[in-house]
């Protein structure tokens, strides 16, 4: 049945048969964190495509993974505000969930990359667990004066990473596996996770938590396996694999992510974790093949052709996990959330998607960019 958006948030939505039916609510006056990255800024699409009365605020330090274009669909819509600055940086977070009387929190702000973290962790320290402290601190100010509405939410967005590495037989990933980060980038998260628990089980602020695989689609910083791919590929550049390529990872597009925080923020009780994934576990060579025979069949005039001849396999990551796999059994069954993309499908948008933005992605590939890249592919040709 085809999607017929009722008044968003007013009456009862009917909807794809993925997406289960949402109880009505008021208007939400929601703060995005890190809203100009990859997931945020599809998120911010999805929530005001979705709920066009509810406010949107994003606040963003425009990091060298935060980028404006992102959001210039919504620039102009009269209920989205951009705000330059830093979720550390407390004054500004106090004054805007007051003027701006935030009852909803969705925080993704982060330093994101593992190899980066690896290259300098300090950063992911201060914005993973210092940003998500000073957050949580300031939001439990406001909402203590607010008279502590339970129907607020504080929606913290994590990753699968926190709970480590998985054996090839061993058991997907479920809510209740131990903690087990091996990269300064988990570790920091994991950090910001039991944080974000703590505010719950102490003070009763309606956090709620989720874990998800590796996300593709619009908008992926160049950095990221899927992304660099296809602009390699394109640019006729060698296709770095770390390692032997047998390492897992279990993908999810991105806009199945947002439907599923859509359905936490609207049902999830306060105090829960989700875990969300699209029970799409791949090797990575596997991965790349598949992307270099959609880029043969899909781009007109590509430098090298056909594109697996690219394909250089180099040294791998230090730690780097061998495998990854979500068990999203609880938010199916509680939360009645399936992603709607197989990896199939997913994947042709993403690359049609990097084929019809490169004035998107040409600009990021910039001095310091390649600086970066060549401090990680050292060895590569
Ligand atoms: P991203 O790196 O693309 O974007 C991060 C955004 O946060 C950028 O816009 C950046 O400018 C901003 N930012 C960084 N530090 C900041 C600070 N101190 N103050 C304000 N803004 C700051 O990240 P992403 O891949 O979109 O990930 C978003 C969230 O989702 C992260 O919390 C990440 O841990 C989590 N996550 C990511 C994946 C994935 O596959 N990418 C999977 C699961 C969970
Ligand atoms: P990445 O997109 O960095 O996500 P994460 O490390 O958070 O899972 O990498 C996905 C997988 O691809 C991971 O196993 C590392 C591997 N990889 C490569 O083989 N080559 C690359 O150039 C990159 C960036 C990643």
């Amino acid at each position: 049945m085809p999607a017929t958006v009722l008044t968003p948030n007013l009456l009862t939505q009917t909807m794809t048969s993925s997406q289960p039916t949402i109880p009505s609510r008021g208007p939400r006056r929601l703060l995005v964190t890190g809203g100009a990255g990859f997931i945020a800024s599809n998120f911010v699409h999805h929530w005001i495509e979705r709920y066009p009365g509810d406010r949107v605020v994003v606040l963003d330090a425009l990091t060298y993974a935060g980028n404006r274009s992102s959001l210039a669909a919504v620039e102009h819509h009269p209920n989205f505000r951009f705000v330059h600055g830093n979720i550390c940086d407390r004054p500004l977070v106090d004054s805007l969930l007051e003027e701006e009387m935030i009852d909803t929190v969705a925080h993704f702000a982060a330093e994101s990359h593992v190899d980066r973290s690896i290259l300098g962790p300090a950063a992911f320290v201060q914005t993973n667990v210092v940003g998500t402290f000073t957050l949580l601190e300031a939001f439990r100010q406001q909402w203590e004066k607010r008279g502590k509405p339970m129907s607020d939410r504080f929606l913290h967005v994590s990753t699968d990473e926190v709970y480590g590495s998985l054996g090839p037989d061993d058991p997907a990933f479920t809510e209740t596996t131990p903690y087990a980060p091996n990269s300064p980038y988990s570790a920091s998260k994991a950090g910001s996770d039991h944080l974000a628990r703590a505010y719950f089980h102490t003070y009763h602020m309606p956090t709620v938590i989720t874990n998800c695989s590796n996300n593709y689609g619009p908008f992926h910083f160049p950095e990221k396996l899927i992304p660099l791919m296809c602009i390699n590929i394109l640019l006729g550049k060698p296709l770095p694999v770390y390692g032997d390529g047998q390492n897992v990872r279990d993908w999810l597009f991105v806009r199945d992510h947002c439907s599923a925080l859509e359905v936490v923020l609207h049902k999830a009780p306060p105090g829960e974790t989700y875990n969300i994934g699209g029970n799409n576990e791949v090797k990575n060579i596997d991965l790349v093949h598949q992307l270099c025979d959609l880029m043969d069949e899909l781009a007109p005039d590509l430098p090298v052709r056909p594109s697996r001849q690219l394909i250089t396999f180099v040294k791998d990551r230090p730690g780097h996990d061998r495998r990854y796999a979500i068990n999203a059994t609880k938010i199916r069954t509680e939360l009645g959330w399936t992603p709607s993309e197989t990896l199939e499908t997913g994947l042709r948008k993403t690359v049609e998607w990097y084929l019809t933005h490169r004035h998107w992605w040409q600009p990021l590939l910039s001095s310091e960019y390649q600086a970066y890249y060549q401090q990680v592919y050292a060895t590569t040709p």
